[in-house]
């Protein structure tokens, strides 16, 4: 039987096809004080690859997830395994010059590789597989700009093609593309589950339902117990050690996905991306992707991303949350017309850098800290290439990885792109304050929630399925950011830097690391 998250412990009240397909991974609660060589917080793929590696390597290691394994955005993610990244190669070459690209481009192909292996010897009933992908001109995009791709592809040495057509797509069929052969894709929880199996094997332990504060060089405090330890790996999707340097360089966006069933051999396994709208106000541009999971022995999984805007600011564009799947099926279908309903929605947040690039390695100023963020589009291969460089980084071995990745890493991308999200986190600050969705609490059915002003108070209120009515501060306790009500997943979301509440302010997301304050609100 299928069996769903507890709501509490997933980040978003719609589950996705990977959290619905398997039993939760869940460990023991940690109880006690705990001595270890390695903390990692964090049981996404990011922290429970690190754990794998380091395990294998031979250290003792603890796994600390505040939920359950892959309740983060790794549950809620779309698992394309690729070196095709969200961003552009020529973009890339022109931040960090040809050589860097290369390293950059060929780090992406040794983290598909590490996947490949880890599949074979852990032998992890996860259904990976190798696909061809094809990049495609969104319609706003110029075809100047996928003659640069394939070229830089290229200079980079990545054995891409040019087609005169995208095959088994429906919609444009002599639109040219860009070819990436052999990239992969799996069940993400299927591959989790094998990983954990592997770190317990190997020495390592895991404990769910934990979570760590107070993080420092000598630990952290775990569900209220001392944890001490050589070296903290934080993976937690965005840091939740660090109060402001790190969410200077990246910012939160939320994507979209929906599930549709169509019967298996309508297309083959294969993967395709748009290069995004270029007319968005985003600065990030959000792009397409699709590709096929294997459903039951009748269909196939058509599963499709896209439609992403800033956390908490769907409304900038006049189309909520909720609103977004029918542009994504609407989009779906007149390029893949096969499915007649959508079996699954969800939608999840992706840290996008500023300059294309995760932050993976030190945190900046640690010795013994380290980060995993800013993964963007690409957190399979991101996360695992920050497990293998983090690793390296413990045992004290080079890496040429170190300086192209690093968190404390200055490159030219501090310009106009920078500019433009900082002021966009300053117009949200100042219109936020002044501004609220409702004038009273009867303005909310069941089930909604709502920013609703009293004085010089900002509340964030939810009425539930019962018809009770919570309140709490709308006020973020990271850096004071108004939340948004995300109507979709239920959840008060921040604007600046992503943190997430459920609707009874119970904290989702970092970087805040606290849950909001009550505040008694009577019902009118
Ligand atoms: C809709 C969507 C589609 C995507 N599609 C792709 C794709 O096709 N290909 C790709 O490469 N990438 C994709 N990504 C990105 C990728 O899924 C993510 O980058 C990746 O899963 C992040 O993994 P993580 O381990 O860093 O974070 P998470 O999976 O979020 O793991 C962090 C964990 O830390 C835990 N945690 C947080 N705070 C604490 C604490 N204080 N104590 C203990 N535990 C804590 C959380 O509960 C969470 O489980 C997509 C993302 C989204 C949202
Ligand atoms: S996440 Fe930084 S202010 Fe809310």
């Amino acid at each position: 039987m299928a069996v769903s998250f507890n709501a509490d412990k997933t980040s978003g009240a719609n589950p996705s096809f990977w959290t619905e397909g398997v039993e939760p991974l869940l460990f023991k609660k940690l109880d006690g004080p705990l001595e270890t060589d390695i903390l990692v917080v964090g049981g996404g793929i990011a922290g429970l690859t690190t754990a794998y590696c380091l395990a294998k390597s031979g250290r003792k290691v603890s796994v600390v997830e505040d939920g359950y394994l892959g309740s983060g955005e790794t549950g809620r993610t779309t698992a394309h395994i690729t070196y095709a990244l969200d961003d552009r190669y020529y973009d890339i070459e022109r931040y960090f010059g040809l050589e860097k690209a290369k390293t950059i481009a060929a780090s992406h192909i040794e983290a598909i590789l590490f996947i490949e292996k880890t599949v074979m010897e852990e032998n992890i009933d996860c259904g990976f597989r190798r696909v061809d992908g094809y990049l495609f001109l969104d319609p706003t995009d110029k075809h100047e700009n996928l003659d640069e791709e394939f070229e830089s592809t290229q200079r980079l040495g990545l054995p891409t093609e040019m087609l005169y057509d995208i095959p088994t797509f429906a919609g444009q069929l002599r639109e040219r593309c860009i070819l990436f052969p052999d990239q992969a894709q799996f069940h993400i929880l299927k591959y989790l589950k094998g990983l954990s199996a592997a770190i317990v094997r190997l020495g390592g332990e895991i404990y769910t339902e934990s979570r760590a504060a107070d993080i420092d060089k000598r630990g952290a405090t775990v569900n209220g117990f001392e944890v001490r330890a050589n070296h903290i790996v934080v993976a937690t999707n965005t840091p939740v050690n660090d109060l402001f340097t790190m969410h200077t360089k990246q910012w939160p966006y939320r994507s979209y996905v929906i599930g549709a069933k169509i019967p298996k051999g309508t297309l083959p396994y294969s993967m395709w991306w748009d290069t995004g709208n270029q007319d968005s106000k985003w600065v990030a541009k959000p792009y397409h992707y699709v590709r096929l999971e294997p459903f039951d022995d009748r269909d196939d999984l058509l599963i499709a991303g896209g439609e992403d805007h800033k956390t908490g600011q769907a409304d900038e564009e006049n189309l909520p949350e909720e609103h977004r799947y029918a542009a994504l099926i609407s989009w779906t279908k007149a390029r893949f017309p096969y499915f007649n309903e959508t079996a699954y929605r969800w939608s999840g947040q992706v840290m996008e850098p500023v300059d294309c690039l995760a932050f993976l390695g030190r945190n900046p100023g640690d010795d013994n800290i380290y980060i995993i963020t800013g993964d963007s589009g690409n957190g399979m291969t991101h996360c695992t290439i920050g497990a293998m460089l983090i690793t390296d980084l413990v045992h004290g071995r080079e890496n040429s990885w170190e300086s192209i990745y690093s968190p404390s890493r200055i490159t030219i991308k501090t310009g106009g792109d920078f500019i433009s999200e900082v002021g966009n986190m300053a117009y949200k600050m100042a219109k936020d304050w002044i501004s609220s969705d409702i004038e009273k609490p009867s303005d909310l059915k069941s089930g909604e929630g709502g920013i609703l002003s009293r004085g010089l108070k900002k509340l964030a209120v939810y009425r539930d399925e019962d018809g009770a009515l919570h309140s709490c501060s709308a006020v973020c306790p990271h850096l004071g950011g108004i939340l948004q009500w995300n109507n979709e997943e239920k959840s008060f979301d921040c604007p600046l830097h992503g943190s997430r509440f459920t609707a009874e302010g119970v904290v989702i997301n970092g970087p805040a690391d606290s849950d909001l304050a009550k505040i008694r609100l009577e019902d009118d």
